[in-house]
């Protein structure tokens, strides 16, 4: 049973890459390279050097794998970007997934892991104890987010339709590394942010202490990497074994951290003193984003098993190693 990882040469897809196939899968990987390192990949995995949107390339995956199920990453990610270029991450994110989508009925291929997000939830107005649960409203505020949403209700609708087997998994604060070269290579995101600062000597910045939240800084669910791989293999078996049904399912850590108490776990992690500028509110932040992750040890009987010190120890070591 061969499955295709679409975004496989990413820094997510690569670790799903590694975790597949130490379970004993085989996997073949779609990746057009423009953030993903084939050097990431294990030698012996193909891979097809494409975008997902070169509908001749997809097509040609399926006809020289034996493709029985896909695990679909590869997609535009940021934010910012996405409010600045939105019909852009429309044509990228659903017109790849489309072709992908296309080329997956065509071939009878029905089981898919789709990399969703927690941006599909927008802003949810929730108390601050309150975590968020899959049924919440979705309600995104960003194209990003959009983009993600629509991608589930597409795959939703071959449900009916095709009898397709789909688990949308919606990410949470991803971070840390399984390997020092399988680390992030962007600095997008606030722990890498937080390590180029230190490496740059320059100050990171906290957008916003004045939040309703115990230290006035935003709280979200930072999970690691490695966990929320090994939750992709979980979810390959169990669209494996489903019948058809469409299941979205949270991946955090049901634990809370403020950026305040990240910048602290990375000086006390990397030993050097850090002196943050204390900034205005970033447009989009929502106080507090944590996951309820109860649908997930149920449907997966997967629970989180690094901690936000060991996430901050391998993004570390991994930062060093790149940079
Ligand atoms: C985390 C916290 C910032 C940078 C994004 C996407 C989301 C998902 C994960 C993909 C926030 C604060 C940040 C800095 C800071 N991506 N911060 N100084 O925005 O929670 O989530 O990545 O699916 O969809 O929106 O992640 O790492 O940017 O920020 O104070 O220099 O750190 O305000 O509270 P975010 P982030």
């Amino acid at each position: 049973m061969t499955w295709l990882i679409t975004g496989g040469a990413g820094y997510i897809g690569a670790h799903i890459v590694r975790t597949a196939i130490a379970d004993g899968h085989e996997v073949v990987v779609l990746d057009d390279l423009s953030t993903g390192v084939a050097a990431k990949l294990p030698g012996g995995v193909p891979l097809i050097t494409a975008n997902l949107k070169d509908h001749k390339a997809v097509e040609q995956t399926f006809i020289d794998h034996q493709i029985s199920g896909v695990v679909h990453l590869a997609a535009r990610k940021q934010v910012g970007e996405s409010v600045e270029r939105p019909l852009y991450y429309w044509e990228e994110n659903v017109g790849g997934l489309t072709n992908l989508l296309f080329s997956m009925q065509q071939h009878n291929v029905k089981n898919l892991v789709f990399s969703s997000s927690a941006a599909v939830y927008g802003q949810p107005d929730l108390a601050e104890s309150e975590t968020i649960q899959e049924s919440l409203t979705c309600n995104p505020i960003n194209p990003y987010g959009a983009t993600k949403l629509a991608g589930e209700w597409m795959a939703n609708a071959l449900v009916n339709s095709d009898e397709f087997k789909v688990a949308a998994l919606r990410y949470f604060n991803v971070a840390g590394a399984a390997a020092d070269d399988l680390g992030d290579t962007f600095a997008l995101n606030l722990i890498p942010i937080v390590m180029q600062a230190i490496k740059a000597g320059s100050e990171p910045k906290v957008f916003g202490t004045d939040y309703p939240t115990t230290d006035g800084t935003c709280i979200r669910d930072y999970i690691h990497v490695q966990d929320l791989a090994e939750a992709h293999v979980a979810a390959m078996k169990l669209v494996s074994s489903s019948d058809p049904s469409f299941q979205a399912i949270n991946l955090g850590t049901g634990k809370g951290t403020s950026v305040l108490e990240v910048i602290e776990v990375i000086r006390e992690v990397t030993g050097r003193e850090i002196q943050p500028t204390l900034s205005e509110r970033r447009a989009g932040d929502p106080p507090s984003l944590v996951a309820n992750a109860t649908l997930a040890a149920q449907a997966l009987n997967w629970t989180s098993r690094f901690t936000l010190r060991e996430m901050v120890e391998s993004a570390w070591s991994a930062w060093q190693h790149q940079h």
